[in-house]
């Protein structure tokens, strides 16, 4: 496996693999891999021929007061992992290459990034669009892969790729979880046993709107209400935000159908903020299908 860390060198890379014909697939991370990551990088090998897999905490997309500095780290571990997982290139660019002196260039998608985490996060999508476009220019992606965990930051990559004409093929992967519920995140490594345990009310709040959805509980309203009582129970809770809403224009719904997913964020003990989603109506098996 390669290790770059210039864009420069990274595009000729690129270019050269492009030049022979061969299909890239790009898995952009922030590293501090876990197997919901190594899910993203066998998905990019499936529908490419050399994966490359970014290694890039990007500043752009953290607000003041977020954990830009204490974000978790450890290049030699990762390293490791994608270099057992087939990957071609681990690309680590800095902070001052990929945002030299002045930069001043902003991708800015609309209406979506109103909602959810671009509601609470002012200016996040900012950051992850731009870096999102320049990772796909710089590795002349063909495909690229990201987690349906971040439902949302899916949602504008894809408008994005659409509404800028790139040629990249968007991916997206389903959540990955541990055997008791909990969504992989990178973030879990601020858990101690006590907030992993509280860490549990996303998934399982999930699992409650489910539940409740099928017993024939459809005005978003009610749900959340319960679903709040449901959060706040688990210690040191706070939530951000309760949200049913569209999976395609993300705008709240007033009752759940077929295409109502529900987002939810809440922050474990002041400082760790994990999300969550998933559709609200399981699917029902189609007539005929067997067990
Ligand atoms: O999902 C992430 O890890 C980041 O938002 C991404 C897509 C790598 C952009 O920095």
């Amino acid at each position: 496996m390669k290790i770059i860390s210039s864009p420069g060198e990274m595009t000729a890379w690129a270019a050269k693999q492009a030049g022979a014909g061969k299909r890239i697939g790009l898995v952009p991370t922030m590293g501090f891999f876990h197997a919901g990551h190594l899910g993203l990088m066998r998905l990019a090998g499936r529908h490419a021929d050399l994966v490359v897999v970014s290694l890039f905490v990007n500043p752009a997309q953290f607000g003041p007061g977020e954990d830009l500095a204490a974000y978790p780290r450890d290049f030699d571990r990762d390293r490791e992992l994608a270099e057992k997982e087939g990957v071609a290139v681990l690309f680590v660019p800095d902070a001052a290459s990929m945002y030299p002196g002045g930069f001043q260039t902003t991708v800015r998608v609309g209406r979506l990034t109103r909602y959810l985490c671009g509601a609470s996060r002012p200016g996040h999508f900012d950051g992850v669009a731009t870096v999102v476009c320049k990772l796909f220019h710089i590795t002349a992606a063909d495909c690229a892969v990201f987690g349906e965990k971040d439902f949302q930051q899916l949602a504008v990559i894809r408008r994005m790729v659409a509404d800028l004409n790139m040629a990249v093929e968007i991916i997206g992967h389903p959540i990955v979880r541990e055997a008791d519920g909990l969504a992989l995140s990178s973030r879990n490594a601020y858990l101690d046993e006590r907030s992993r345990n509280s860490a549990l009310c996303l998934s399982r709040a999930l699992a409650l709107a489910q539940k409740s959805a099928a017993e024939g509980i459809l005005e978003t309203r009610e749900l959340a209400g319960r679903l709040r009582d449901f959060i706040l129970a688990f210690p040191g809770t706070e939530i951000d935000y309760i949200a049913f809403i569209d999976s395609r224009s993300l705008e709240p719904v007033a009752a759940v159908d077929a295409d109502t997913r529900l987002a939810l964020a809440v922050k474990i003990n002041g400082r760790v903020r994990l999300i969550d989603n998933g559709p609200v109506l399981q699917p029902t098996a189609s007539p005929g299908a067997t067990a």
